[in-house]
């Protein structure tokens, strides 16, 4: 398979902050590609530095056999991004909007027409082209930021934290248009900081943490990585210190961790040992509401590798 971005220890400073540090990512043409971290991981960086829209400090970025940094017209052409930021003007209408990135990609005349027609009815936006984006809801904003990058039939398209504040309903339609984009033939980035989505639609998985890639593969490979862990959530108000600190005590006890309402336990058998959790929790007077056992997942692998949850 080809080789659709090649990153090689690609390093990002701001001062003396590493902000994306020696980054190496290979994705092959045909995946979608999740990039999962939580805030200020460095997704975004990482996203503008293979657009082209911000210098390296160290490594290489190659697209499609192109350098970033020598031949950026060759890899701006390939790529159709969507910004964290909406990058849409809210004065001009729908319609008015998408022809402007068509023309930026240099489409013109009837195939100009034809092309912006089908993003706009691809991110079902076409009753509404009239209507400027200043009346649109958050969710139609974010799908209108699809139809401007798409029109030029990208490679690759990047998709950055698309799903951020939106209704379900946008949010169901924007997953559904990255599968059906890459099954048009674009491979995608998509990066994220929910888990589930991030599981639900990426063939690999990329987990950022603090500048660095600290996992990669299909969730498959992954998950194995956190194969001896099995989590126990437990809902219940106000479990006492004394009592998580007897959990942590626990001989075959991986992680606690304390929810708002209840607890996470981390053991390589909860069944084995669900006796001593509940007698820990009985002997604290704690009231239990809910108790569910879930194999490992993504999550589970960023506490395992990072010991902070993904979620705050
Ligand atoms: N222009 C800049 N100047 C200085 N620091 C910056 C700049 N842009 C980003 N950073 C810092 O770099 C780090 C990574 O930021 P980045 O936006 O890449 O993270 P992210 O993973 O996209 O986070 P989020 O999920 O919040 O979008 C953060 O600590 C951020 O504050
Ligand atoms: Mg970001």
């Amino acid at each position: 398979m080809n080789r659709l971005v090649e990153m090689k220890d690609v390093v990002k400073k701001y001062g003396s902050k590493v902000t994306v540090d020696h980054l190496n990512l290979t994705i092959q043409e045909g995946e979608i590609f999740g990039l999962l971290g939580p805030n200020g991981a460095g997704k975004s960086t990482t996203i503008h530095m293979l657009s082209g829209l911000l210098k390296i400090d160290y490594g290489s970025i190659c697209l499609d056999g192109f350098s970033v940094a020598e031949r950026p017209l060759e890899t701006k052409r390939r790529i159709g991004l969507v910004p964290q930021d909406l990058a849409i003007y809210e004065e001009m209408s729908a319609l008015d909007n998408v022809m402007f990135f068509a023309r930026l990609y240099g489409l013109r005349g009837a195939l100009l027409k034809e092309r912006v027609d089908e993003a706009l009815a691809f991110v079902g936006l076409q009753d509404r082209k009239k209507d400027k984006p200043k009346s649109f809801s958050g969710g139609m904003k974010r799908r209108l930021n699809i139809a401007c990058a798409i029109t030029h039939r990208p490679k690759l398209i990047i998709m950055d934290e698309p799903t951020v504040g939106i209704d379900p309903q946008s949010r169901n339609h924007i997953l559904e248009s990255v599968r059906e984009l890459n099954r048009m033939g674009s491979t995608v980035i998509y990066t994220s900081h929910y888990m589930e989505e991030v599981a639900a639609i990426s063939t690999r998985v990329g987990i950022m943490d603090g500048g660095r890639l600290i996992a990669c593969g299909t969730q498959e490979e992954l998950r194995a990585k956190v194969a001896g862990e099995e989590k126990l959530t437990i809902e219940a108000q106000g479990i006492p210190e004394a009592a998580l600190e007897e959990l942590r005590q626990h001989p075959h006890m991986i992680r606690v961790v304390p929810l708002e309402e209840g607890v996470e336990v981390y053991l390589n058998s909860t069944q084995a040992y669900l006796q001593d959790i509940l007698f820990v929790l009985s002997k604290h007077q704690v009231r239990i509401r809910s108790l569910t056992q879930t194999e490992p997942d993504l999550e589970t692998l960023f506490l395992s590798l990072t010991g902070r949850s993904l979620r705050d």
